[in-house]
């Protein structure tokens, strides 16, 4: 298939491309995260199923965007896709040297990204394998991650710091889901808050591991202390009793 009809088709399947006709600012948003190769990553995975619908925007962070949806198969899923224009390019090579995971550097910005996705993909499987809750990897290509999509028919789980929660429960998930990161997955998360815990239901799930370093990493032991204080911080003003080192102490065992 030509590219061009490759994009017609792709355009044709994403609900809010419409709007794109009668909204320029939407239209700047959008002709930024669909470049003609994200386009073509997503065309690949609509053959192959993984995506039917891209449905319609959760999320429009500072790297990426997270869209609703919808498999060959009519379940609903997340799609995370990296913009490759605007992307904090030294924060990510700065995370991903120093991880064996990655060995080799590159200069190439548009690898980089697709690295970044990649180990986002790879943090989320080690971290489901050692009984973390966070989404389920589905499938990574380029700069477009898919997973579980967390939340309802009608609208995508709430953030923690929008919910109503018991403190006490929600501590016990985060600084569990810190322990068995750093136990099992040997990994330290580095970006652990209120808005990166979605609340769906009445359960916790952990959200946005692109950052998350193997602990061999040189800045591994460093962003578990600050991820501590943080964590600390935002229990102690709920509530909880606990400080950064009593969390350090449990979570390194
Ligand atoms: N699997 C998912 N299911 C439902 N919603 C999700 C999922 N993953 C992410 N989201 C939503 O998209 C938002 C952004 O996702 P995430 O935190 O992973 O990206 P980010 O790059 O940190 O974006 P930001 O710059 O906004 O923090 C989340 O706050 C959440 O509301
Ligand atoms: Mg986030």
């Amino acid at each position: 298939m030509k590219k061009e009809e490759a994009i017609n088709y792709v355009e044709s399947r994403i609900s809010h491309a419409k709007r794109v006709e009668h909204d320029s600012e939407y239209r700047k948003t959008f002709s930024e995260v669909f470049d003609d190769s994200t386009i073509m990553a997503i065309y690949a995975l609509m053959s192959r199923g993984y995506i039917d619908i891209v449905d319609f925007p959760i999320s429009t962070g500072k790297e990426g965007n997270v869209f609703r949806g919808i498999d060959k198969k009519g379940n609903n899923i997340a799609i995370k896709i990296y913009r490759i224009a605007t992307s904090n390019f030294r924060k990510m090579a700065l995370y991903i040297q120093g991880d064996p995971r990655f060995r080799g550097v590159t200069k190439d910005r548009r690898k980089l990204v697709y690295r970044w996705a990649g180990k986002e993909f790879n943090n989320l499987e080690r971290m489901i394998a050692a009984g973390v809750r966070v989404p389920r990897p589905i499938v990574q290509r380029n700069n477009v991650l898919v997973m579980e999509y967390i939340g309802t028919q009608e609208r995508p789980a709430p953030l923690l710091k929008d919910s109503d929660f018991d403190p006490e429960e929600a501590y016990r998930f985060t600084v569990d889901s810190m322990r068995k990161t750093y136990k099992e997955a040997r990994l330290v998360h580095g970006d652990i808050s209120e808005y990166n815990i979605l609340l769906n239901g009445d359960e916790f799930v952990l959200i946005d591991v692109a950052q998350a370093v193997h602990l061999k990493h040189p800045s591994a032991e460093e962003l578990l202390v600050r991820d501590a204080k943080n964590v600390a911080r935002y229990f102690g003003k709920l509530g909880v009793e606990t400080d950064k080192d009593k969390i350090l102490r449990e979570v390194r065992g």
